[in-house]
């Protein structure tokens, strides 16, 4: 990645903040982002509670040090389901495309790809993204986004090239 992107991978998820289930899917993320370029400064897990949850998306997000939040998890149709809310509670912008994106070029391999709400957004130079909670998600959906986060760190940070 031309433009330094530092990251904080955020997993929600009640039962891995509860110890009740190993999180794979933060650890996962958080090595298919160095081998796009990045650089990890924070990896956290919390649970679906919203408070928590916006309260940890608003703290990573205004870290001098990070410039991308990605999360994983929460984005279906359960009650317990509140990450996309949390995110638009938090972020000044949206970016629709991202997940837009994610969406439809992962919906060919994975019908259930329709079920996610993830949402993006950008607060105090970081770019939030929301992707679905399992590995096989967070796999299909990061190879979507991949190409265009150096890019939209960059243009974030000022450093627009057009
Ligand atoms: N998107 C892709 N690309 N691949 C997947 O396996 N899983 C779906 C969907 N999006 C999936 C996906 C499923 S089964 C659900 S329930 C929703 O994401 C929401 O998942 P979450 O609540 O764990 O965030």
């Amino acid at each position: 990645m031309a433009f330094e992107v530092r990251a904080a991978v955020l997993t929600v998820s009640d039962r891995s903040a509860r110890g009740e289930r190993e999180d794979e899917s933060g650890p996962l993320l958080a090595e298919l982002l160095r081998e796009a370029g990045a650089l990890v400064v924070a990896q956290e897990v919390v649970s679906d509670e919203s408070g928590p949850l916006a309260e940890r998306l608003r703290a990573l997000a205004d870290r001098a040090d990070v410039n991308l939040v990605v999360t994983t998890g929460g984005t279906g149709l359960s009650p317990r389901d509140h990450t996309p809310e949390a995110t638009r509670a938090v972020v000044e912008r949206e970016v629709p495309g991202v997940c837009e994106a994610m969406r439809a070029e992962t919906l060919r391999q994975t019908p259930t790809a329709m079920l996610s709400r993830a949402v993006c957004g950008t607060r105090s130079g970081a770019l939030v993204v929301n992707l679905p909670g399992s590995p096989r998600a967070v796999r299909e959906c990061f190879a979507v986004i991949r190409p265009v986060l150096a890019h939209a760190v960059a243009q974030l940070a000022g450093h627009d090239h057009k």
